[in-house]
């Protein structure tokens, strides 16, 4: 249970912890290497954690240096055993999406689940090109649904046309590519986050990107190497939008990920009139790393948000929709629709807890219409177990007349270890 209250005005600089899609895939590719990757700045949120366990499981040597830093020793693929036990991916979608795509390359038989969440969402958008690359794949729902099995084996290329952008699918398909003989291509609607090509290119293999997808060619072969994980821009984006919920505050994140298919949110936060700026740009491992400062000032307006910058901000949404009860006018989010199937429907979720407070929030297929401003009033919501839906209300108690209390916090674990003395230091002034 978090308590929140409307804090005076506040300027802080902070840190956030590791980017979380960086994490995963810094383990994931170091154990698919050869020698030890050092890993600086890992997230040790229970996502990424689940991720080293289920790769601890199948004999790689992983070892916690501290709680940021990790030495993953891999022996290429053919150092991966057959786990003895179910692989338990806990919450973490990208967890079992990319592990899919590993597994499915690899010559023993193996079973994922992992907790409610998990159960109930899509998986026959990685399990049916993986199939068609020569996996044999079963699960619940024929395979769509978690618990799935898999026994691997020798995979072919394919050309694939994903119907979502989801960097999930593409990084799965990209994985078992490594695997297989020929190519495989992936095409999306619109681009998702490319760390999962960036990443493979800092380990030494080749990936080509086209206008609307990726190549990669099978049997490379990845080297060690080092990696600096970014400040992950999802979780600076909750401390952003803090300041922007009360007025005459100023946020400064530093070594925050810039990645360009990642910052739709700074490009909102302008579109909205809040003062955005971007300092010290470096690169981490070939991402962008840099220092973002935003502040309000005057109000803010309703935007419209959607088509080809929604991937660039899914994660964002919720504290978006947040913000946009304070700005003025109406903000619509479209085509969004990948929210409903996130670790809640965050459109239903969102929406109903937000009218808890007083919001004007109407849902669509799609999305959302938010009316502001609006003072909201205090009271009792849930974050209904999702991370980014905790977040997401507590910084909505930062604006509201009265405390809000918000129950089944316990998972902001998953992506931001700190978020609640982040928060304290807000409200201490
Ligand atoms: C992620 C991709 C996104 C995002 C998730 C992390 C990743 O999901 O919402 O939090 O690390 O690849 P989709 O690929 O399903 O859009």
């Amino acid at each position: 249970m978090l308590i929140v209250n409307r804090p005076r005005p506040f300027d802080l600089v902070l840190a956030v912890p590791g980017d979380k899609s960086v994490s995963h895939r810094a383990v994931m590719l170091g154990a698919l290497a050869e020698g030890t990757s050092e890993i600086e700045g890992f997230l040790p949120g229970d996502d990424c954690l689940s991720t080293v366990r289920c790769f601890r499981q199948m004999g790689v040597e992983i070892e916690q240096v501290t709680e940021t830093v990790l030495k993953v020793t891999g022996q290429g693929p053919e150092g991966l055993r057959e786990p003895g036990d179910v692989l338990d991916v806990g919450n973490s979608g990208t967890t079992l999406r990319l592990l899919l795509g590993i597994l499915a390359g690899l010559p023993f038989f193996s079973t994922v689940t992992g907790d409610a969440s998990i159960r109930r969402r899509p998986m026959g958008r990685v399990v049916e090109p993986l199939r068609k690359m020569g996996a044999f794949i079963d699960g619940r729902n024929g395979g769509r649904l978690a618990p799935i099995a898999v026994r691997g084996g020798q995979l072919r290329g394919i050309e694939h046309e994903s119907p979502v952008a989801s960097a999930q699918v593409k990084s799965c398909l990209l994985l078992a590519g490594l695997f297989a003989d020929g190519e495989t291509v992936i095409r999306e609607p619109a681009r998702s986050r490319d760390h999962t090509e960036r990443m493979l290119t800092a380990f030494g293999a080749e990936v080509e990107t086209e206008e609307r997808g990726v190549r990669i060619r099978g049997g490379q072969r990845l080297q060690a190497t080092k990696v600096t994980v970014p400040g992950d821009i999802s979780s600076a984006a909750f401390l952003w939008a803090a300041a922007l919920m009360v007025p005459g505050s100023r946020v400064t994140v530093k070594n925050v990920g810039l990645n360009p298919t990642r910052t739709g949110i700074l490009d909102v936060f302008r579109l909205m009139g809040a003062e955005v700026t971007v300092e010290e740009i470096k690169e981490y491992g070939g991402e962008p790393v840099g220092t973002v400062t935003v502040s309000g000032g005057r109000g803010l307006a309703g935007a419209e948000i959607g088509g080809g910058l929604i991937p660039r901000l899914i994660d964002e949404l919720p504290v978006l929709a947040v913000l946009a009860t304070q700005a003025e006018g109406t903000t619509v989010i479209r085509d969004a629709e990948e929210l409903r199937v996130k670790e809640t429907d965050r459109i239903e979720t969102l929406a109903g807890e937000l009218r808890k407070l007083g919001a004007r929030v109407e849902t669509t297929a799609d999305g959302m219409i938010i009316e502001g401003p609006v003072t909201l009033r205090g009271g009792s919501v849930s974050g209904h177990g999702d991370h980014r839906l905790a977040m997401a209300l507590s910084v909505a108690g930062l604006a509201s007349r009265d405390p809000v209390s918000v129950s089944r916090t316990e998972a902001i674990r998953v992506s931001y270890p700190g978020f609640e003395q982040a928060l304290a230091w807000m409200m201490d002034g």
